[in-house]
């Protein structure tokens, strides 16, 4: 079954979907270059998975986008999927590639695009200190292992989180020096005084809470980075600023991994600046 001939549907699959700003975003872009594209977001139970994914097919979709709970689940299911996304163990964006699904994971191209964008330059000149070894610190791991990063340091509550991370990547990454610490604040006063970009992937922010930190410790031109973006500016964020560092948000990772999907779509040069207008527009109106 085809939608319409010459429409092309990219969905977002979710649950919940409600806020998800992606739609927004894409949907600004689309018009703005007067494509005949339309994004739409849709509630997927997870047991309802395989059926939404297989429906990609059946009613000829030109993509989709997942989010939680489904970027690792979905793997079973596609035809083919990156090196990125297996690395990472997550896909976040398909192409139905005539009737073939492909899946890819923007996430960490887009997380390095948004270290570029706050004016990180070398990252191979650069000491990473990550916080979290969930989904969002796999895409950045990748993303950062990719660019030849100097030293990652994987830092967890659950250490042997951390340690799996620092295997997994050991081998593909042969070169790379991955170190793993618990989540300490008196251990990680070191290690703060020599690193140039801290990054928390962890969800603690979302909710106005705060890991203990020995944010005083940073360099001066250190940069700290927190892939929450809403509250737009968490309490880490907050109090690195009041230090006087360099401070960026999540949401322009959520801007560049979308413009990297648009553009696998479209076969066009996506808007940036638009889709950016949108999405933060609707972030924080
Ligand atoms: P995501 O896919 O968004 O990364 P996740 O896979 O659930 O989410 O991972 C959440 C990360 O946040 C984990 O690293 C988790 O630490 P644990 O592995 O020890 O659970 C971290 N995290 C969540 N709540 C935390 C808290 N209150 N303090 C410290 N770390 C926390």
């Amino acid at each position: 079954m085809t939608m319409s001939d010459d429409l092309n549907i990219i969905a977002i699959y979710g649950f919940p979907i409600e806020h998800s700003l992606s739609p927004v975003m894409h949907n600004a872009g689309f018009n703005e270059l007067k494509l005949n594209f339309k994004y739409i977001p849709v509630k997927v139970a997870p047991s309802d998975l395989k059926e939404a994914i297989s429906a990609l097919k059946a009613l000829n979709f030109k993509g989709a986008n997942l989010t939680v709970p489904h970027k690792e689940e979905v793997i079973d299911y596609l035809d083919e999927i990156s090196e990125d996304a297996f690395l990472i163990g997550a896909v976040n964006t398909i192409i139905n590639s005539d009737g073939r699904l492909l899946g890819s994971n923007t996430d960490c191209k887009g997380f390095i695009a948004a270290l570029k964008e706050a004016g990180v330059k070398d990252i191979s000149r650069k000491k990473v200190v990550l916080l979290g070894a969930g989904g969002a610190s796999k895409a950045a791991c990748v993303g950062l292992l990719r660019e030849k990063v100097k030293e990652l340091v994987i830092v967890n509550r659950t250490v042997r989180k951390a340690e799996l991370l620092q295997e997994n990547y050991k081998k593909p990454f042969k070169k790379s020096k991955i170190r793993v610490l618990p989540l300490d604040c008196e251990a990680l006063r070191t290690e703060f005084s020599d690193c140039d970009i801290l990054v928390n992937t962890t969800s603690v922010g979302l909710k106005n809470d705060c890991i203990k930190l020995p944010i005083d410790s940073l360099k001066s031109d250190a940069l700290v980075y927190d892939m929450v973006y809403n509250p737009p500016k968490t309490k880490l964020l907050k109090s690195a600023e009041k230090h006087g560092l360099k401070i960026e948000n999540g949401l322009n990772m959520l801007l560049f991994q979308g413009v990297l999907g648009f553009e696998v779509w479209t076969n066009k040069k996506a808007p940036v600046s638009v889709m950016k207008k949108a999405l933060f527009d609707a972030a924080y109106k």
